[in-house]
């Protein structure tokens, strides 16, 4: 591993919301952030979205780049690693952050819902750890970070597919830091609760009024909250922690 700064930082989905906070906090001087982002039903928002998180990465005195890529397609994670190992030769930080909602209640939900969210949220972060743990064992040393959510642990009606998502995510986390740890690879994952972004904004009132009621802390949760905990998993700090699941959800799960 090399020190805080001068790191190379992978971050898939960091167009918007949580994936553009990490970009920004772990922008630092000397290292390089490469993101990718993938929304097909407005791409042109998408791009705009993109353009923001690298001129706030770059005010920070970081090299951005942001690369259309889905993480559920093979090829394109493999596209968007050889891009990044072309450009700057190693990978020290992936933080597995893209993912998507499609809920419903399980009677009813589509089969093609099912696959779209476990290929994005799942498939993705196994796709992506394949590839940067190769790289990062060649260096013997590197930071995975995998954005889980409270709900993989707890359950959560209406989203079967999300939560079967997140859950078989920190099963993932779990395996990976074995099987890597002999390389000085870390996988952690980050498990938030209710965060205020575009995913949560489509919610109906109902719904966050309830979560509000179940915070202990009071508040929503903010991009800023999660961010400051993904950027610990991947500092120097966090050298002895590995398979751990930490949660960011004002105590909404404890
Ligand atoms: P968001 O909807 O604001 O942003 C999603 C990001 O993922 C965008 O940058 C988008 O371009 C990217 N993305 C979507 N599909 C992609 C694909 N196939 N390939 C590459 N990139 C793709 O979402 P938000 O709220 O920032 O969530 C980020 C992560 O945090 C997700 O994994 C989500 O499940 C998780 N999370 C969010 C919570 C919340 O309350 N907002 C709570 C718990 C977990």
């Amino acid at each position: 591993m090399t020190e805080n700064t001068q790191r190379v930082v992978v971050v898939t989905g960091g167009s918007r919301g949580i994936g553009r906070a990490i970009c920004k906090t772990l922008a630092a001087p000397g290292s390089k952030i490469f993101f990718n982002y993938f929304s097909p039903a407005d791409r042109e928002a998408e791009e705009a979205a993109a353009a923001e998180t690298i001129a706030a990465v770059k005010q920070a005195g970081c090299e951005a780049v942001g690369i259309w890529a889905n993480v559920a397609v093979s090829e394109e994670v493999t596209a968007f690693f050889d891009q990044i190992m072309a450009d700057a030769g190693r990978v020290d930080v992936l933080v597995n952050n893209a993912g998507i909602t499609r809920d419903g209640m399980m009677a009813r939900m589509k089969e093609s819902d099912w696959d779209a969210v476990l290929a994005i949220n799942l498939k993705g972060p196994f796709l992506c750890t394949q590839i940067a743990a190769r790289i990062m064992g060649k260096q013997h040393g590197g930071r995975i970070i995998n954005m889980a959510s409270i709900v993989g642990v707890r359950g959560n009606i209406g989203q079967a597919n999300y939560v079967a998502s997140k859950a078989g995510l920190i099963g993932l986390t779990k395996t990976a830091a074995r099987e890597y740890a002999a390389r000085n690879v870390t996988v952690n994952a980050v498990a938030p609760g209710f965060i205020e972004t575009d995913m949560t904004a489509v919610l109906p009132e109902k719904v966050k009024a309830a979560m509000l009621s179940a915070i202990p802390l009071g508040r929503a949760g903010q991009v800023e909250d999660v961010a400051a905990v993904v950027a610990f998993l991947a500092s120097d700090a966090a050298a002895y922690m590995t398979g751990q699941v930490l949660h960011v959800s004002g105590g909404m799960f404890m």
